[in-house]
């Protein structure tokens, strides 16, 4: 059987691809989870999951390099997707140490780990052992307001924020890792994600819920940026093919040829609650364009980002499959039926930092 090690498999992304395999893979794999739990880890995500045989929690954070190679000498483990990470660009602007901390520093601890346990003495790898660092499209910088850029794999990195300095950081180290020492890894670089179990300081989930609840909706500068939105499972799908079919060594840019601007979204956000509240609902009547609130704008904010998914696509045949009109239904839809994971998540420590991040604006 095979054994993945997932980081971060807590969070957004994370608990949907454990969700993914065991759909996809139900026994014929193990997965074990190294989750620090931070603000962002939820266990709530995987409580479906947290009796299997075949899953495996364990609380450690990857700043940790004794746990890391405790881990490895306990457990055979094949593969490694690696998600966990401090993933929020205003925290990153407020905060800017414990992203490199995680993101930098932790990753070399997982890439220290990983080759302590697998590299034989003659400095190969055996057969099947690989690495996937998962990564952000924020580390190529911005594209200039043109519908026809596009970042590729090859578009230089020229990371602005905090976050997405740390993590080319440690993008940098895998690749440092693949070349000096033939360590058996894949980078992803992917857009913007929405789905269930997002945390609701990312945009989609906080104008969701602000709308439910009659708050403003705080759009940052003029509302233009664009963002590339893709549904959590086709990345979570892109991930299980990049490290079943891709090239070894190879980095993959996985994004949906989504873009949207941030006004657009929001609007599309309101018309759907509108839709999909019954009629009788009373947050039918406050839900309109009138809590649009025009902010303050996010410090160096990146204007737009477009993914050129040419190459997944060509080489492994991964398209993404679910529209974004269907995909944000999907989600409004889980948010409306997961109202008490929202409760929780946006209770004690979240409205702490939404008074602190939103009330200067
Ligand atoms: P998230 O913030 O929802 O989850 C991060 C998880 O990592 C949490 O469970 C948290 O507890 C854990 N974690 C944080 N620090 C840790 C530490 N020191 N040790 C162990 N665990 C720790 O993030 P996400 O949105 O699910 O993103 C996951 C990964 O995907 C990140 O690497 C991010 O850079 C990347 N990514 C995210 C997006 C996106 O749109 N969200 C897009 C592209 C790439
Ligand atoms: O592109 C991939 C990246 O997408 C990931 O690497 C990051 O981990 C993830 O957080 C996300 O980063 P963004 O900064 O693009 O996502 P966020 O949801 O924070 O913001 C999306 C856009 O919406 C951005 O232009 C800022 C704007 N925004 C955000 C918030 C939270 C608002 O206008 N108002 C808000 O309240």
């Amino acid at each position: 059987m095979r054994t993945y090690l997932v980081t971060g498999g807590a969070g957004f992304i994370g608990s949907n691809y454990i969700h993914y395999m065991f759909r996809k893979y139900g026994d014929e794999i193990r997965i074990i989870n190294v989750d620090a739990l931070t603000y962002a880890g939820n266990p709530e995500n995987l409580k479906e999951v947290e009796n299997y045989d075949n899953y495996t929690f364990i609380k450690a954070d990857i700043r940790d390099l004794d746990a890391i190679k405790k881990i490895f000498a306990e457990n055979d483990i094949d593969r490694v997707v690696h998600f966990a990470a401090e993933s929020h660009v205003d925290r990153s602007i407020v905060n800017p140490g414990v992203f490199v901390e995680t993101n930098v520093l932790g990753t070399a601890n997982m890439l220290n780990a990983a080759r302590a346990a697998w590299e034989k003495p003659d400095g190969t790898y055996p057969e099947g052992k690989k690495f996937l660092h998962v990564s952000t499209d924020e580390v190529y910088g911005s594209l200039p307001d043109d519908d026809n850029a596009f970042f590729y794999e090859t578009t230089p990195y020229q990371p602005h924020s905090p976050y997405s300095a740390s993590k080319a950081g440690s993008d940098m180290l895998v690749r440092s890792y693949m070349d000096t020492y033939g360590f058996p890894a894949n980078i992803t670089n992917c857009s913007n994600n929405y789905g269930p179990y997002q945390f609701p300081e990312k945009m989609i989930p906080l104008m969701i819920h602000n709308a439910l609840e009659n708050k403003p909706l705080p759009v940052y500068g003029d509302g233009m940026n664009v963002r590339d939105w893709l549904f959590v499972e086709d990345h979570a799908k892109a991930i299980d093919m990049v490290q079943e079919k891709g090239k070894l060594f190879e980095t993959y840019n996985i994004g949906g040829h989504n873009e949207k601007r941030n006004i657009e979204i929001v609007k599309i956000i309101i018309a759907t609650l509108r839709e999909m509240l019954p009629e009788n609902d009373p947050r039918r009547e406050h839900i309109t364009e009138d809590l649009i609130t025009y902010v303050e704008d996010r410090k160096g904010h990146d204007r737009r980002y477009a993914i050129a998914p040419d190459k997944i696509k060509k080489e492994l045949g991964w398209e993404p499959e679910t529209m974004f009109a269907e995909g944000i239904k999907k989600t409004i839809k889980w948010y409306f039926d997961n109202e008490e994971w929202l409760d929780h998540a946006t209770s004690g420590a979240y409205q702490e930092y939404y008074e602190k991040m939103y009330s200067g604006r």
